[in-house]
């Protein structure tokens, strides 16, 4: 819901995505040759050992593919996604699979909305920097809102760790010359989108409530971090 003339409208990075589900199958097909995804599921439900039917949320879903791990794993997963097109794909990922159901909302980080205290746990991956800085603090909150006293919170995503002495070209170079196959896509990413430096990102969890348990760079230029709600 826009609630001011200066709230960010993230509704609108729907303009840039996936319009038909054909299309998102044919991204799912390829997000699995790109990346190990059953693997950085099954580490993310390892590292959050939660008990059975504990409730999990996953904000930018995409193809929903933790959010069906999670539901696979018997947790009670929720998926938030800005793209309605996303979440159809999920929906028929749930149904031929035969996972038990997955709550879904189509909305994204500013936008979501559910009781405070609802989750045991969120997880977002290659979503956060669809907002500029100033609009991640007012997401990472509604995360932090949404979870339990003591919740966890995984957050995966493009984040700029400068080397010593590195200019940040330099390190935008380094990244983008890492993945050479998808460097159009790469590059568009520095320019057009708003990955951000890490000491932004860790001072802007830490602003939202959260304590860093842990943190790990996962290739060059992403990093995860594992959070507990104070
Ligand atoms: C690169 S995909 C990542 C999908 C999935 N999490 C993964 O790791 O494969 C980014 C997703 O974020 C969604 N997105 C973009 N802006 C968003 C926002 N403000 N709130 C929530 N989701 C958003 C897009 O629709 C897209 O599905």
């Amino acid at each position: 819901m826009i609630t001011s003339d200066w709230q960010w409208n993230e509704m609108q990075q729907v303009g840039t995505d996936y319009n038909s589900v054909e299309e998102v199958a044919a991204y799912d097909r390829r997000m699995g040759e790109f990346r190990d995804v059953t693997r950085e599921n099954a580490e993310m439900l390892g590292m959050l050992d939660l008990a059975p039917g504990a409730a999990v949320l996953e904000i930018g879903c995409g193809t929903g593919r933790f959010a069906r791990a999670a539901a696979a794993a018997g947790l009670r997963a929720t998926a938030v996604d800005v793209s309605a097109t996303m979440l159809v794909y999920v929906r028929q990922c749930v149904q031929e699979e035969g996972l038990s159901e997955i709550a879904m909302q189509h909305a994204g980080f500013l936008t979501m909305e559910f009781p405070p205290e609802s989750f045991d746990a969120a997880v977002s991956g290659a979503a956060l920097h669809h907002l500029p800085d100033a609009w991640k603090l007012v997401a990472l909150r509604n995360i932090a809102r949404a979870l339990k006293p003591g919740g966890q919170f995984i957050l995966r995503d493009v984040v700029f760790v400068l080397r010593e002495g590195e200019s940040p070209e330099a390190c935008f170079e380094r990244f983008v010359a890492s993945l050479p196959s998808v460097r159009v896509e790469v590059a568009c990413h520095v320019a057009q989108e708003f990955s951000t430096y890490d000491w932004i990102m860790e001072g802007l969890l830490v602003r939202a409530g959260f304590n860093i348990a842990a943190k790990q760079g996962v290739g060059e230029s992403f990093m995860e971090y594992h959070c507990r709600k104070g």
